[in-house]
């Protein structure tokens, strides 16, 4: 039997990013950029050199933004072409060669788990990663995702990425709690979405990182309304971590909230400092 492997990513970004309005008044929040590139190409780049080719995008009611960048915009590269600024172009020309991407529209807004299962259409039958852009991941050695995947080689078991929070902020995330089976790799045995601290079983949180196997569609599908009376992928990782076992692993690498404007702010100063200025 070959390696079991993933080569699609789903990307759900239908949300309408109030939180930093008017600049999300027209653009989706994932094209907002950390220093000169939107939130999803970070996302995109990290599934790409974790081997994955199949970049799933669930959008809200405009996508237009999102797909002009993942397309060769002609009329740029004509523009561009033979001068100085041509560099500036590579990193997105590698990202549009080395994979294809494909677009379904969340309709309503009914939930992170009622996002995912609305990628089915895009995703079928096999396992598949999912990033939310708006969790940045610095890991200069080796991207998240490619972390992920080594595990799922070896495990073949739905994972989520986690990291330690402090405890007054475990009612932001899903928090996890289990077996620490090896260094860093927890089977877990309990998942609350967006617990208080008295409620939380730990303060270790799950950040935008999943890889998930085929049947969490059934399983969502069979998932009633959680927390803020919406479908909660949480909720249905924990009926999966029930019937065959979840994994949770604290990544090696250092996450930006920029779904908060603190964490998007950090996440800008940071990238200067140690990427883009360490290029120039
Ligand atoms: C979602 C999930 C939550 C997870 C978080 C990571 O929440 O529901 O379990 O911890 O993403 O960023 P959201 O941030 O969309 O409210």
């Amino acid at each position: 039997m070959s390696e079991p492997t993933i080569k699609k990513c789903l990307f759900p970004a239908a949300g309408y990013g109030t939180r930093f309005l008017p600049a999300t008044k027209s653009i989706p929040k994932a094209m907002l950029p950390v220093v000169d590139k939107p939130l999803m190409q970070y996302g995109v780049e990290e599934a790409i050199e974790a081997g994955m080719n199949n970049m799933a995008i669930i959008t809200g009611k405009d996508k237009r933004a999102i797909k002009d960048h993942f397309e060769t915009n002609d009329e740029l590269e004509k523009q561009v072409s033979g001068t100085s600024k041509e560099s500036y172009l590579d990193g997105i020309r590698h990202v549009i060669d080395s994979a294809v991407f494909s677009y379904t529209r969340q309709i309503e807004m009914k939930g992170l788990g009622h996002a995912i299962l609305t990628g089915e259409t895009l995703i079928g039958d096999q396992a598949f990663a999912v990033v939310l852009a708006d969790d940045l991941c610095y890991s200069p050695e080796q991207g998240v995702l490619s972390q992920m995947l080594e595990l799922y080689k070896k495990y073949q078991c739905s994972i989520v990425a986690i990291e330690e929070v402090p405890v007054d902020e475990t009612h932001k995330y899903g928090v996890i709690a289990g077996e620490e089976i090896e260094p860093g790799i927890i089977r877990i045995n309990d998942m609350v979405e967006k617990p208080a601290p008295e409620n939380a079983p730990s303060n270790l949180a799950i950040i935008g990182r999943y890889i998930l196997t085929a049947d969490i569609f059934d399983v969502i599908r069979q998932t009633p309304p959680g927390k803020n009376n919406e479908v909660q992928i949480t909720d249905a990782l924990m009926t999966q971590a029930k019937l065959g076992g979840v994994i949770g692993f604290k990544f090696r690498g250092q996450r930006f909230d920029c779904g908060s404007v603190d964490g998007f702010m950090e996440a800008n100063n940071f990238f200067y400092e140690n990427v883009y200025k360490a290029l120039d």
